[in-house]
């Protein structure tokens, strides 16, 4: 996601602007740029790589009067992070700029008939295909911009909210949104006062300036003209009433989007997030996964001897899903490295070795490291990053990016769930060019795959209380966390989570590794975690469970919805639907994400930023 302000008004729009874009930097801070137009109807745009402070040094001996203008702090999605792909973007004619959030899912389409009608781009950006499509629908149909918009965004498969200048109009800004949030701030209301209207990707570069607002809705097109008059009107050019609202938050409270922290932020955005990962990857239609990393060198992983997935962290605990689910699907020996240790070990590796590098930042020292030394021998390197044009990104021959949006919070929780659906769409894909699941199979699991995000809706809909149960454990110094199958690193994930914000030593073990020894540990005062899905090797879970009670071990369990066998052996239970064995996962980390936060947060812990901690470890 990143973060879209505009104004139209008598006051000077740059410190409103930039201003508005410190306040939705939180969003996206790949690169900053901005649009004006001066009182000689010279419309300007200034980009920069980095941070809002970057652009604000490039423009310092710029013209920036102009009393309307749009900016945007961007998040990349297509189109690595520098000054060419920054936004806003021109048209062809120099007459439009526009900015936009979201992803335009059939760009290329879009792109190549735009060629043929003799386009040229300067980006790689699906944003800037937008733009063009937009000055093309105007020149081809003869029309008037306003029309020209309707027309273009009726063609375009995806995610926007986008703002347009227009410089043969200086007295009008258009905006539209699907998708994507967009707010409409309507100042100079009162008696006097001079009209103004304001355009944020949230409220909070609106709210110092007016708390009347009008929440733009999915395929509606806003005009914002200087005389104060607005106009709403949906894709089939039909008027809409808009909705006037009052603002009744603080602007700390506005940048969390109302959560007291951005890691409660993150675990709830997971459904919309995976929505967004998932994305045009999986044909709703046909039940089948696109994967053009994979499609683009299907070779290497046809004749690969074996995959290593490298990561670390919570990011390793993603690869371990991974393993069991790609050697499962599609049938390839896998092995999972913790990145620290295999670049030191000198390992055995092979030219038809493939190489997956898992990591939310794209910067961990270690995983680069590790991926250099598999290259430099030969294996075949393939990404699997969050942030856009990283430098793990960059070293991988190819790569699935996760599009789960900037994830602050130092605790990755979003990013976990984006991994393993990814790796997970990886391996459904391998399994379709090796024809190693049946074509019954195969669709089921897709299916299944793209019905997670609203199970993930439900199992946050439906574990209410944990905020006050957590409060009973905030005095345990140890918990246990114990899961089987694809479930173990579930186990690890849940245990990491709870040590990094709480400072509770935890730790996850498979479920059978009890008796083998930390079954020694189990007193009442000990809390047992246990992933207990109704699904795997269910019966053995139930029997660990009752060894652990017959120890008067205290039992957290999540169950399957509507299981009442583990239910009565718990003293609490958390509750998910039913799923393949293999998604479990994307469900059961859930009530663990929202456990750990909550006894976190009753110690008083600093949630975002916990000590020691940084959110990317770009150091050995
Ligand atoms: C996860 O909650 C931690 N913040 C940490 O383990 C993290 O997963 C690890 O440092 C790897 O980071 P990466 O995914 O950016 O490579
Ligand atoms: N898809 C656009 C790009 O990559 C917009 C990304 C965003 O929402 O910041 O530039």
């Amino acid at each position: 996601m990143c973060g879209i302000v505009g104004y139209i008004g008598s006051k000077e729009a740059y410190e409103i602007l930039i201003k508005g874009l410190h306040r939705l930097e939180y969003r996206g801070y790949d690169s900053a740029g901005i649009a004006l137009i001066n009182g000689n109807r010279e419309l300007s745009v200034y980009k920069a790589k980095g941070k809002v402070s970057a652009l604000e040094d490039s423009v310092a001996e710029k013209d920036t009067t102009g009393t309307i203008g749009i900016a945007h702090t961007r998040w990349a999605t297509h189109g690595e992070p520098n000054v060419v792909n920054a936004h806003p973007h021109y048209s062809q004619s120099k007459t439009l700029a526009l900015v936009h959030n979201g992803i335009i899912e059939n760009y290329k389409t879009l792109r190549e008939v735009l060629v043929k009608h003799g386009y040229k781009f300067d980006s790689e950006t699906d944003t800037e295909v937008l733009v063009e499509l937009i000055e093309y629908m105007k020149e081809s149909h003869g029309c008037d911009l306003v029309r020209a918009v309707h027309l273009a965004l009726k063609n375009v498969v995806g995610a926007y909210a986008i703002a347009i200048l227009d410089k043969n109009n200086p007295n009008r800004i258009i905006a539209a949104r699907k998708g994507s949030p967009l707010i409409v701030g309507i100042g100079g209301t009162k008696e006097g006062e001079t009209p103004e209207f304001f355009l944020g990707s949230d409220a909070t570069p609106i709210i110092e300036y007016t708390d009347q607002v009008v929440y733009l809705k999915d395929e509606e097109i806003v005009v914002l003209n200087r005389d104060g008059s607005y106009e709403i009107t949906n894709l089939n050019n039909v008027q809409q009433t808009p909705q006037l609202q009052t603002l009744q938050v603080s602007l700390d409270q506005l940048e969390k989007g109302g959560y007291p922290h951005f890691m409660l932020k993150e675990i709830h955005e997971q459904p919309k997030a995976l929505r967004t990962c998932i994305g045009s990857r999986i044909n709703k239609r046909q039940k089948d996964v696109i994967l053009s990393g994979i499609i683009d060198h299907k070779d290497k992983f046809l004749k690969a001897r074996r995959i290593i997935i490298c990561a670390c962290g919570t990011s390793w605990h993603a690869a371990l899903i991974g393993k069991y689910f790609i050697e499962e699907a599609a049938h390839i020996p896998v092995e999972v490295e913790y990145a620290s240790e295999f670049r030191y070990r000198n390992p055995v590796i092979f030219p038809d070795d493939v190489m997956i590098a898992v990591s939310q930042s794209g910067e961990t020292a270690d995983t680069l490291a590790a991926i250099k030394l598999a290259k430099e021998k030969g294996a075949f390197i393939y990404g699997v990053c969050n942030v856009i044009g990283s430098s793990i990104a960059r070293e991988a021959e190819s790569g699935t990016y996760i599009h789960v949006g900037p994830e602050i919070g130092v605790a990755s929780t979003k990013a976990f769930t984006g991994q393993v659906t990814t790796l997970s769409l990886i391996g459904l894909a391998i399994a379709k060019e090796k024809k190693t699941l049946s074509d019954e199979i195969y669709t089921m699991l897709v299916d299944e795959l793209n019905n997670i995000p609203e199970k993930m809706q439900w199992t946050l809909d439906n574990n209410k209380g944990i905020d006050n149960f957590a409060q009973m454990f905030t005095y345990c110094k140890n918990f246990i966390y114990l899961g089987r199958g694809y479930n173990y690193p579930v186990a690890l994930e849940g245990a990491l989570k709870l040590k990094e914000i709480s400072y509770i030593h935890a730790e996850g073990y498979p479920a059978a590794e009890m008796k083998h020894g930390p079954i020694a540990l189990v007193d009442e005062e000990m809390p047992v975690v246990v992933i207990a899905p109704k699904r795997g090797m269910y019966d053995k879970v139930v029997s660990n469970i009752q060894e652990i009670k017959s120890r008067k071990g205290k039992i957290i369990s999540v169950v399957t919805e509507g299981d009442e066998t583990v239910r009565v052996l718990s003293d609490y239970c958390f509750v998910i639907p039913d799923t393949r064995d293999c998604f479990v996962p994307l469900l059961a980390v859930l009530p663990l994400q929202l456990l750990s936060y909550y006894v976190a947060v009753a110690k008083g812990r600093n949630v975002d930023q916990p000590r020691n901690l940084a959110k990317s470890v770009t150091v050995e």
